[in-house]
């Protein structure tokens, strides 16, 4: 439910031509109405609240005094310098992450995009030292078996140049990271594939701009598709299924040079 406050509203009509699905509309004052047959449409992204200068707004419950100021933000020249610098870390050191990083990383993750607002995502993170490690003598277990019997080198061709590490008891899914975020999502979610993928990937640069290293768990992403158990494990919600997964920690080294990729085409028409 939107509400109005008539009193503070100035008619500038900013809330009605941002409300992406058309529930607001000028009434004959300017003052935005809602009829309540469109209410339903409404997909809870506060942009009406967002965008109003004199807090007028109160959207299904939240209003001016719930929100933050906007605050100013770099020119951009530091997350340029962000994402150049961001790497694959798979090197661990051995601190703790302090408490007010994990803070603002857990915090933050209320305002990851999901396509049509659907904000159902589930986060599942794993800062347990022990948990980690069963997550990692498991899957050694299953990779074993799976090589031994050849199932491995047939169904993922890609994971042969892999067996000898496998073998050894390598970690090569969660590469020793002591901590990993899983994003999980409703099957029947509207955007199921990209949200998960987003939402870590705002937390692996926010994570990285807070000085921890992170890598991309792409096989522990199949890993954990495959294992029911795996995923009563992580608690991931009925009818949810595993999206993306993101490792991190405090790195052993920092890396002194920023990488020259080979640049990828970029048609611009
Ligand atoms: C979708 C995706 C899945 C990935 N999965 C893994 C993985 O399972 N294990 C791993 O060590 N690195 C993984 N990576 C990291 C890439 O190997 C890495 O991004 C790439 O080599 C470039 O290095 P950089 O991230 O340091 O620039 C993954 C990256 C992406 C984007």
């Amino acid at each position: 439910m939107i509400n109005i406050d008539r009193e503070k509203c100035v008619a500038c009509g900013a809330c009605v031509r941002d409300c992406i699905v058309h529930v607001l509309t000028a009434g004959a004052d300017g003052v935005p109405t809602v009829r309540a047959e469109d209410e339903q449409f409404c997909i809870n992204c506060q942009h009406c609240l967002a965008v109003c200068a004199r807090g007028a707004v109160t959207c299904n419950g939240v209003g001016f005094a719930d929100t933050l100021d906007v605050e100013p933000v770099s020119d951009g020249a530091a997350e340029a310098a962000l994402i150049r610098q961001r790497r694959s870390v798979r090197h661990w050191g051995k601190g703790p992450i302090p408490e007010d990083v994990w803070k603002r990383l857990v915090d933050t993750l209320a305002w990851m995009p999901t396509g049509c607002n659907d904000h159902k995502l589930h986060f599942t993170v794993v800062r347990d030292a022990e948990r980690m490690e069963w997550f990692r003598r498991e899957t050694s277990k299953k990779l074993k078996m799976l090589v031994r019997t050849g199932v491995l080198q047939l169904l993922y061709p890609v994971f042969r140049r892999y067996v000898d590490e496998i073998l050894r008891g390598d970690d090569i899914v969660f590469r020793n990271a002591p901590c990993m975020i899983v994003a999980s999502t409703p099957k029947k979610a509207p955007c199921k594939e990209a949200d998960p993928w987003i939402a870590l990937s705002y937390f692996d640069l926010l994570a990285q701009a807070n000085g921890l290293g992170t890598c991309w768990g792409g096989f522990a992403v199949h890993a954990f598709k495959l294992s029911r158990g795996f995923q009563r494990a992580l608690k991931i919600p009925k009818g949810h299924s595993v999206g993306a997964v993101l490792l991190f920690g405090p790195p052993a080294f920092k890396y002194p040079r920023v990488t020259h990729p080979r640049p990828m085409p970029v048609d611009i028409l």
